[in-house]
């Protein structure tokens, strides 16, 4: 909580601002009393690069409604160029664009200059339909500002979009023109398997423990993911493992009850996770530096946003039963806290990935189990950094994969909202 932004609140009456509107009647918002600033619809107006925008927000008022009950709003507005870049929509799906444009509300005035430089920050928007996200209290988005003072949201599969036209005020808050739409963040599933391939093994290790639902169903989570060379360097010993004692290890790695943005951890404290197998089993948090440790695994991406919380990629599998393991800040790469010897596999992008014949369609979907490269690595059907996005439309993956009804839903909604987007994905460390 420590490091959310501090909204600034706005003494003004958005119920003076937004007339209730019958939905298809005339456009028609009292101007408020207060002269200084502008209504919403004067500002919307007055913006040429906002006209694509403007003319979604006036065809479904009712979200505008929601706004009177906020101090303050953000809009993240984007620009007729993003709309233009996002193919393959329909604009009078109600349900689809609700949710779209509500997740491009935040909750607060969030002015540029009080976004703090090189920190990243959650900000909570006002998506929370159970469909696209399982946050509470609003699904949330990545704020960051760079030493050049420009602002950029990244939201989910790490698809970014920066400020082009900054803090125009209108009587309930700011309005931000941004130059991309932003994408509202998928599930677990999607996300480490298509979007993050290197946390493969990691999605591979829950499909083989009957934890996927746990982990991406859950409201409010935090996940620390270990990468796909963690699981290799052990995979002779997690490999081996009963059912029941993966689950133990994996549990370790959920932090139940919470959304933790990196920031957030504070060094020396103790984290609760979901493993209640083992009395008062607690995570240590250290910080050194920019490093940030779990027992000794190292933090190596954080941020990453799902649906249902904050994923973070870590250099190690973490043991339950080595909580006391400490990191050594002044090395780089921690004594492995499981045994090294008997592992089955090497360790590299060329070696196979543990657990991806969990998968539950490997017949069917062209998984390539002996890449653990990031998102970028061509492979045929479905290829580039929109691998994600393209596996989950209609014609790809999630479609196949029959398994698992219940996200592919979900997939092909956010690989609608995505796919044409034009994505630029965080490099993966
Ligand atoms: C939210 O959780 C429910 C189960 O509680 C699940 O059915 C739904 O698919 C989840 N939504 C998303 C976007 O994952
Ligand atoms: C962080 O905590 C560790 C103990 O967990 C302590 O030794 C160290 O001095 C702390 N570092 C800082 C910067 O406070
Ligand atoms: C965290 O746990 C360690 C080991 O059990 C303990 O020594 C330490 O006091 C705890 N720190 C806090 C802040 O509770
Ligand atoms: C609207 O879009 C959502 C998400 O892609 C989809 O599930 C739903 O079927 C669509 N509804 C209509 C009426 O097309």
């Amino acid at each position: 909580m420590l490091t959310h932004l501090t909204y600034g609140l706005l003494p003004t009456s958005l119920l003076a601002l937004l007339t209730v509107l019958p939905v298809g009647s005339a456009w028609s918002i009292f101007e408020p009393r207060q002269s200084k600033e502008k209504p919403l619809n004067q500002v919307l107006a007055s913006q040429k690069s906002l006209s694509t925008y403007y003319e979604l927000v006036k065809q479904y008022p009712d979200i505008l409604l929601q706004l009177p009950s906020y101090d303050g709003v953000t809009l993240v507005a984007p620009n007729n160029d993003a709309f233009d870049k996002f193919h393959d929509w329909d604009p009078q799906n109600k349900s689809l664009v609700t949710n779209l444009l509500e997740y491009h509300i935040l909750q607060g005035t969030v002015s540029t200059a009080s976004v703090p430089v090189g920190v990243s920050t959650f900000a909570k928007t006002l998506l929370n339909d159970k469909k696209y996200a399982n946050v509470s209290e609003g699904q949330q988005m990545l704020i960051n500002k760079g030493g050049d003072d420009v602002v950029v949201f990244t939201s989910g599969l790490g698809s970014r979009s920066t400020v082009v036209e900054p803090d125009l005020a209108f009587t309930g808050g700011l309005v931000q023109i941004v130059d991309t739409l932003m994408v509202p963040p998928a599930r677990l599933e999607p996300t480490t398997r298509d979007a993050y391939k290197d946390l493969q093994s990691f999605l591979g290790a829950l499909y083989a423990a009957d934890l996927v639902s746990e982990f991406a169903d859950a409201t409010d989570v935090t996940i620390l993911a270990p990468r796909n060379s963690a699981f290799q360097l052990v995979a002779g010993t997690l490999e081996d493992l009963d059912k029941k004692a993966l689950a133990n290890i994996l549990r370790y790695h959920l932090i139940p009850n919470q959304v933790l943005s990196s920031t957030e951890f504070q060094n020396g404290t103790n984290l609760t996770t979901a493993n209640d197998a083992i009395p008062d089993l607690t995570l240590h948090v250290t910080r050194a530096g920019n490093n940030v440790y779990f027992n000794s695994a190292q933090m190596l991406q954080p941020d990453i946003l799902i649906a249902n919380g904050v994923v973070h990629i870590i250099d190690a599998v973490l043991n339950p039963d080595a909580r006391a393991a400490t990191p050594d800040p002044a090395i780089g790469t921690q004594a492995p806290v499981f045994p090294v010897t008997g592992t089955k596999t090497a360790v590299g992008t060329k070696a196979p990935v543990p657990f991806t014949s969990d998968f539950p369609c490997t017949v069917d979907c062209p998984i390539s189990t002996a890449s653990s490269e990031p998102t970028g690595s061509a492979d045929g059907a479905a290829t580039t950094t929109t691998t994600g996005l393209r596996l989950s439309s209609s014609k790809g993956f999630a479609a196949r994969c029959t398994g698992v009804p219940a996200q592919a839903g979900a997939a092909a909604a956010a690989a609608m909202l995505v796919g044409a987007v034009g994505m630029e994905f965080v490099g993966l460390v």
